[in-house]
Order: C-alpha cells, then structure tokens, then sequence
C-alpha cells in the first residue's frame, strides 16, 4: 500500500506521521514544492522509526511527482491555510489553482488512485476535482466530517463529563461553520441518547462550540489546526488500505442522495479498498434536512465561483 501526502506543512507531516505510526502502509511520499523541505519532514520521521515502532517507509521530495507512481492513495493538503478571522471560502481563488494542478500531476503518475481532498474550502476542491479528473465517483473523498465528528465528540465528552470513548456521534453537511449539521439527536453516551443526560441548552451550547471547532483553534494557534486533521486522514485512509468497511462522514458526489444533486458535500460513507462503497441515507429530521440544504446550496454557491 503506497500513499502520497501532498503538502509538507503542519497538516500533511501529521497525516504522514499519522499514518506511518499506524503500521499499515508499506510507503509513504511527502510531496511539497518548497526546496527540500518534505525531504526534511520524511527524514525527521524516520528518525522516529525505532522509537515508534513502525516499518513504514517515508520518502520526502521536491515536487518529484515521478515518485508519487503508483500510489494507491493520494491525500491532497496543498493550498493556503485560514489565517485568524478567515472563512475557508475566502482561500477558493488561490487554492483551486493549486489543487487543479497537484490533482493533474498525481493522476498522471497513479491512474488508479483513491484521492481524499483536505485543502479548503473542502467540499468545492472535491468538487474541483470530480469535474477536472475523470476517476469515477468512489475515488474521491473530501475530509472533513472525520473531523468534524471528532470535534463534536470532544465536546460532547466535555459536557457529558464523560470519557470519549463512551461517546458517539456525527457531523454532516459542509465543512464551514454555519455549514456543519451536528446530529445530536442521534449523539449517544454508550448507546444512551445524549438527550437522556444534557439540556436542550447545553446541547445547542455543543453544537455551537463544534461548528466554530476549526475558528477557534486557528484563533489560538494563528493558522489552521493539525494534528486532528492528520488523525481524520490517516482514519480515512486506514479504512480504505485495511478494507475496513467502516462509516465516516465524508465529502461524496451525490447524484440524488438526501435530495441533493451535483455537489459534494458531507454524507455517512462506508469506505472500503474500493474507497467509497456506499452512501448511508439515514432518516434525518425536518429541522436537520433544512440545515443540510441550506449547507449545500452554501456549497453550490461556493462551486459556482469556480473557474472550470
Ligand atoms: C480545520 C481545517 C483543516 O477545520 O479545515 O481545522
């Protein structure tokens, strides 16, 4: 199993770090245009090698993308990062560029390959690059409800003074603040509906807190956050390498899905090595059905200052 990692920045070195610590893949290609810079980052974690534990090989190169051949997962990180303040549509114009052309590149050299989107605004670069590339509909994965859920958890964790391994649940929709639809209708502490333990208050205080998750952080830290994002891919890309079959929310093409046409935008996936295996369509509430398509017309309206 062979992935690229596109980007060396903070995001793409968790992915990378991430997914090596995890065993699963044979190689691992740290891509970035910055003069040896991913050389650097794959050295560093392979120092890491035999403290770690792993037997993953991490290569790093300066836009070689000759080394990236055949990989059979491309996660794709490149682009500007939100500064503090900043919407993730605001990188659109700068970023779509940047990722047309790492996309052109990464398919030329694997053909084959599975793509999950991380640059922003996430669910219009997926977009982006259903429309530039001609991999069918599986093979393309925008990341962010991975996230998103996990963010939600942690809050939910918080609230319930729980350990987050008792707590379940998921974020649908756009990966934009107002575009998030956490369901803590369906949010569970061991099977238990999180309603049965916290106010409709606290619960709405969660949901708040979640979809401003990525705000926040990057308010903190003066640019976007890392290492959950790197542990969101590295999940994503450990269910396809490993045939897992699991559900996670990702960005997928829908083409009548949840009443909803060409876009793409945050559903339950089940990602296998085929990448995405099936949209889950759950029932969803009139309330989060309308969240949900004021997200995607959001998304739309984000698509359509594409330059395609
Ligand atoms: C975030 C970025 C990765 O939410 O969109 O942290």
């Amino acid at each position: 199993m062979k992935v690229t990692v596109v980007g060396a920045g903070a995001v793409g070195a968790s992915c990378a770090e991430y997914i090596a610590i995890k065993n699963f893949a044979s190689e691992v290609v740290l891509l970035d245009i910055k003069e040896g810079f991913a050389e650097g980052k794959a050295m560093d974690l392979m120092q890491t090698a035999s403290l770690n534990g792993f037997d993953t090989k991490v290569v790093g190169t300066t836009n070689d993308y000759g080394k990236t051949a055949n990989s059979d997962i491309c996660v794709i990180t490149s682009g500007l990062a939100r500064k503090p303040g900043m919407t993730r549509a605001e990188l659109l114009g700068i970023n779509a560029g940047i990722v047309k052309s790492v996309t052109s590149n990464l398919v030329q050299h694997s053909p084959n390959t599975i793509i999950i989107v991380v640059s922003n605004p996430m669910d219009t670069m997926t977009y982006l690059v259903h429309k530039t590339t001609d991999l069918p509909k599986n093979r393309i994965i925008g990341m962010g409800g991975a996230l998103d859920s996990a963010r939600f958890k942690y809050r939910l964790a918080q609230a319930l003074e729980a350990p987050i391994s008792d707590v379940d649940g998921m974020v649908i929709g756009g990966h934009s603040d107002k575009g998030m639809v956490p369901l803590t209708r369906l949010a569970t502490r061991n099977s238990v509906p999180v309603a049965e333990f916290l106010t409709e208050e606290r619960l709405n205080q969660v949901k708040e807190d979640t979809k401003v998750g990525g705000a926040t952080l990057t308010k903190l830290l003066g640019t976007s956050a890392w290492y959950a994002p790197g542990a969101a891919v590295s999940g994503l890309v450990q269910a396809i390498a490993c045939d897992q079959k699991k559900i996670y929310p990702c960005s997928a093409l829908l083409e009548g899905e949840y009443g909803l046409n060409d876009l793409c935008i945050g559903v339950p996936v089940v990602l296998g090595r085929n990448g995405i295996e099936k949209i889950v369509e759950i029932n969803l509430s009139e309330a989060e059905k309308e969240h949900l398509s004021n997200s995607a017309a959001a998304v739309k309206t984000n698509n359509a200052n594409l330059e395609l």
